[in-house]
């Protein structure tokens, strides 16, 4: 990853600059980078919006939301700084005569201009059609496109192919904000730069992996939204798939964008298919119902705002996913996700195998075996469980497991910088490592489908699960064979 590369001005045109992901992600993202002095002085920002505003009532509303974001650390110097990077200019992604004004702006924009499509991806396609129309794509023009670039492998290529006839495959930057996470760029270097690791990281020494994606929250107000999607679109296709790649891949030849999305691609391939062979057994949908969390009532997903009493949209998926490689042969991954869950942990868990010929107490065997937790959120870090002797005088050679920790947050680190912070900075500096490309996609998209029609042929059923639970029983009774069991966060 060339992530030293130098920064150069650039230009920021967000489409949907007064949505929820900009105003809770991207500017403060861009007060943070503003403070950090990573910024060029010549960059620019410009949002774009159909709500009448001008530019000190726009202004006005991205203030607010960055003081939210900040709290206490708010400081008036970055905020001025930043500020004066900031226009607002009115538009209706739907007109094509609204663009002319953006061919303007950018024939006086500094070299780099990026397209930031903080929009629904259904206008993904008008808006390229639309700035090409008015001639406002410069060339060399980045194009950033939120997640989901679509809602199966056809809508997926239908927009592919109307953005790449404007925009060539190196200047699409896809997000996946999963990939802008300190741990999960911290996988790299633990996978690849510790022979310790790099030289274990196989079938011969690994048991199986577990990745978990677990939320409190449930729909937040995006019913309507969430529940065309549900939670294999809305997580398993990106989030969880992309972090199921990072652990998989094997090692890339060089740390360049290309060489690093060969990896990830390959491990798309290997992926097993989840037909209506085998989807009974390989995976369980859940749906939430009434519950508590933290002691507080929450009601089930059927009951929650705009909410339609007969939906069959899953807000829990857990999978048992092989790959089928020489490195993962008869290695299985436990994948799980949902909503409304007892707590919010991402977490990818490596458990070893014990050893073969086993000469302490057979029953202390599966307490102590090693196990590699990568946490990503909330307290980032890496923590490795290892077998020690019990200190007593009385126990002769017993074991315990104990833990080696390294802790991301804490100490002289500082705080952790927000995906988007990485992102957007990536994004400025044309390394596109971060972000995902077509074929990815497209990979990912054909085993979703797959397993997505393998639940509609079988009718597999959707299990309610109470909010504030860790899912239906039957995600552990997936995981149950051979003594295995979700990862207790109290390790
Ligand atoms: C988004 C999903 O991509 O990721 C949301 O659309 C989800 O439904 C969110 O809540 C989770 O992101 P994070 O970074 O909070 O784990």
């Amino acid at each position: 990853m060339q992530t030293d590369t130098e920064l150069a001005p650039c230009d920021l045109i967000l489409f949907g600059c007064v949505g929820d992901l900009s105003l809770r992600k991207l500017f403060p993202a861009l007060y943070h980078l503003q403070a950090a002095g990573l910024l060029h002085e010549q960059s620019r920002i410009i949002g774009l919006a159909r709500k009448p505003l001008d530019d000190e009532s726009f202004a006005a509303q991205v203030e607010a939301a960055v003081r939210r974001a900040v709290g206490s650390a708010f400081k008036e110097s970055h905020w001025q700084a930043l500020l004066k990077r900031i226009r607002y200019l009115r538009l209706e992604l739907s007109e094509p005569k609204d663009y002319l004004a953006i061919k303007t702006l950018v024939v006086d924009l500094s070299p780099t201009v990026i397209y930031y499509l903080a929009t629904p991806p259904e206008l993904y396609g008008t808006v390229c059609e639309n700035l090409n129309a008015s001639d406002a794509i410069v060339p060399g023009g980045r194009i950033a496109l939120e997640k989901p670039v679509g809602h199966d492998l056809e809508s997926s290529r239908c927009i592919n192919d109307t953005v790449s006839r404007y925009f060539s495959e190196s200047q699409i930057y896809r997000i996946d904000h999963y990939l802008g996470k300190e741990t999960v760029q911290n996988l790299i270097a633990l996978r690849f730069a510790n022979n310790l690791f790099g030289s274990q990281w196989d079938q011969n020494h690994i048991d199986h992996v577990q990745i978990t994606l677990a939320e409190e929250v449930g729909i937040e107000g995006r019913w309507g939204y969430y529940d065309r999607v549900g939670q294999m679109r809305d997580m398993v296709q990106n989030h969880l798939i992309q972090l199921l790649c990072m652990v998989a891949m094997d090692p890339p030849t060089q740390l360049t964008a290309d060489s690093i999305r060969d990896e990830k691609l390959n491990v798309l391939r290997a992926l097993r298919p989840i037909t209506a062979k085998n989807v009974a057994r390989r995976s369980v949908r859940g749906q939430y119902r009434a519950g508590q969390i933290d002691g507080v009532p929450c009601p089930g997903y059927l009951e929650e705002q705009g909410g339609r009493s007969n939906s069959d949209t899953e807000t829990f998926v857990a999978l048992r996913v092989s790959i089928d490689n020489w490195r993962w042969s008869g290695v299985p991954f436990y994948l799980r996700t949902g909503k409304r869950l007892a707590d919010k942990v991402s977490e990818i868990v490596i458990h070893y195998k014990s050893q073969r010929h086993y000469i302490f107490d057979p029953r202390q065997r599966s307490m102590v075996q090693n196990k590699l937790i990568i946490r990503l959120q909330p307290d980032e870090g890496i923590r490795l469980r290892v077998a020690t002797k019990e200190q007593s005088l009385q126990q002769g050679m017993a074991l315990q497991s104990q833990a080696l920790d390294l802790d991301f947050g804490g100490g002289q680190q500082g705080r952790i910088p927000d995906a988007y912070e990485r992102l957007l900075l990536e994004l400025m500096r044309g390394n596109s490592s971060l972000f995902v490309r077509r074929d990815e996609i497209e990979a990912s998209w054909e085993w979703c489908d797959n397993l997505i029609d393998a639940w509609h042929q079988c009718q597999t059923p959707l299990e309610p699960y109470a909010a504030g639970s860790w899912g239906p029983d039957s995600a552990d009774a997936l995981i149950s064979g051979r003594g295995r069991a979700w990862h207790q966060r109290v390790d």
